[in-house]
């Protein structure tokens, strides 16, 4: 266990010759050599799992869009990265960007997909940029042949990273998901159930009935892939734990005495990792540690759950993307859950109404307790609104929101009963940080998103 080098290196792989001195190329070879079914029994059999947050399996997802109909096929890489407190696909696209766009040629390759996209935020640019050039070197080293791969720039949306959203945004549109998951409903589809298109079909398609199913992966899911098939599926078995073979990459902010991003074997405690960024800080002690927005979090007494998905399901939490956003005992859990659901409140895109209205109610419910206005109508407000939050659900984005703020509800009851009361001590200093980048440990957190109206415009 503890520190383990697979998909993020000490020292970046600067050029595609230092990329495959390293064995870069022999994933793909292997894959051309196996052909799609052996190549997708192989990722089964390695048991390696999604790190966009859900843990899927991705052997199950390229089987199921293998086998869905439709014209085409598409396979996307998801480097989005808008989870608050993750920074660990920019870590990986900077410091190896191949193994990434090769597990996507790879994906082409088994899904018969003659193009593929990298999605990443516009304001991603060093990541853009190192893309772009590691892309066209592969092009000229003549390892992706002749598949097309697009590199789409999005916006700043928290929903852009959701993977409905993230095809719409390919297709030039607003970061709203769609109804149907991407291996029924998938890149410039023409399925009769989405209604006429008023807009002309993509290059090459036609306004028949075309699915065109489409996978879509974490960065760092596929930069696993090339190691995988490369090294075989009973290597990557022996790193991390039964049901969460390889390595997690984490991030650390928050308080603890630097925030950074490190490569572990799953099954690592998180205590481990807490310790290696300095958390907590000296004379302080840990109170809640949360995986972005997502999950339920986790307090002292569970530092020592390894990292792995089965561990942190059975904990009440979920790994999620393995970014860990760290409270100390300094800090107000109303105050936390005030932010959180703001964040959430404020991203929601209102597709659903119990989702905007309800995040919005939530959100000004905690506001009040916060600021001592609130009472018991404040929480029974919440719980009205946590029950019926996800009705009708587009995503699962509001799901976080039940998530979240009723394990906050749950575990630090004394909190709220502090604020109703008009004696709560601790700190009211929570940020959700939306990362822009880490320097030198310290994280540089996006100061336009306390700024950002529910409507998504920005107060000036
Ligand atoms: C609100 C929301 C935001 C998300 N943001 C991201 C993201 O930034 N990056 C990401 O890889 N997955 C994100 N996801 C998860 C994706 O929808 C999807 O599950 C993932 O890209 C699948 O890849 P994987 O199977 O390799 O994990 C998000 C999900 C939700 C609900
Ligand atoms: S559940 Fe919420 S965030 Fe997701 S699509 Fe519906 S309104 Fe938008």
């Amino acid at each position: 266990m503890g520190r383990f080098t697979i998909v993020l290196p000490d020292r970046p792989v600067s050029s595609i010759d230092e990329w495959l001195d390293a064995g870069g190329g022999e994933g793909l070879a292997r894959a051309r050599d196996l052909g799609p079914e052996a190549t997708i029994a192989e990722l089964e059999r390695s048991g390696l799992r999604g790190r966009g947050g859900a843990g899927f399996p991705i052997g199950t997802k390229w089987q199921t869009v293998r086998r869905a109909g439709g014209r085409h096929k598409y396979a996307v890489c998801n480097a989005a990265e808008g989870e608050p407190g993750t920074f660990k696909d920019r870590a990986i696209l900077r410091a190896n960007p191949y193994p990434v766009i090769e597990g996507l040629a790879i994906a082409a390759l088994t899904l018969d997909a003659p193009e593929v996209f990298i999605a990443l935020k516009a304001s991603f640019s060093a990541e853009r940029d190192r893309v772009t050039e590691a892309v066209t070197e592969m092009e000229q080293a003549g390892l992706v042949g002749d598949l097309s791969v697009g590199i789409v720039g999005g916006p700043e949306e928290y929903l852009f990273g959701e993977e409905k959203a993230l095809l719409e945004v390919i297709e030039g549109n607003d970061p709203l998901p769609r109804w149907l998951p991407p291996y029924v409903h998938g890149l410039f589809a023409t399925a009769p159930q989405l209604g006429w298109q008023a807009h002309e079909p993509e290059a090459g398609h036609t306004r028949g009935h075309e699915s065109n199913p489409t996978a879509v992966n974490n960065a760092e899911t596929l930069a696993n892939v090339p190691h995988v098939l490369a090294n075989g599926a009973d290597w990557y078995r022996s790193i991390g734990t039964h049901d969460t073979p390889g390595t997690i990459v984490c991030t650390i902010v928050g308080d603890a005495e630097r925030a950074g991003v490190v490569e572990v074997a799953a099954g690592t405690s998180l205590r481990e990792v807490l310790t290696m960024f300095g958390a907590p800080r000296p004379g302080r002690r840990v109170r809640a540690i949360f995986s972005g927005v997502t999950n339920a979090p986790l307090t002292e007494a569970a530092l020592d759950t390894p990292l792995a998905f089965e561990t942190f399901a059975a904990a009440g939490s979920g790994l999620g993307a393995g970014g860990f956003i760290i409270y100390d005992d300094t800090a107000c859990m109303v105050d936390v859950a005030a932010k959180m659901s703001r964040f959430l409140w404020v991203e929601s895109c209102g597709q659903c109404p119990p989702c905007k209205l309800g995040t919005g109610a939530i959100t000004g419910a905690l506001d009040d307790i916060g600021a001592g206005r609130g009472s018991d109508a404040s929480l029974e407000t919440i719980n009205h609104w946590l029950s019926v939050v996800a009705d009708g659900n587009r995503c699962f984005l509001p799901v976080e929101e039940q998530q979240v703020i009723g394990s906050i509800l749950r575990t630090f009851p004394a909190d709220f009963d502090a604020h109703l009361q008009g004696t709560c001590t601790h700190e009211h200093r929570a940020v959700v940080p939306k990362l822009v980048d880490i320097v030198d440990g310290h994280a540089v957190i996006d100061e336009n998103q306390s700024r950002k109206r529910p409507d998504w415009t920005y107060e000036p």
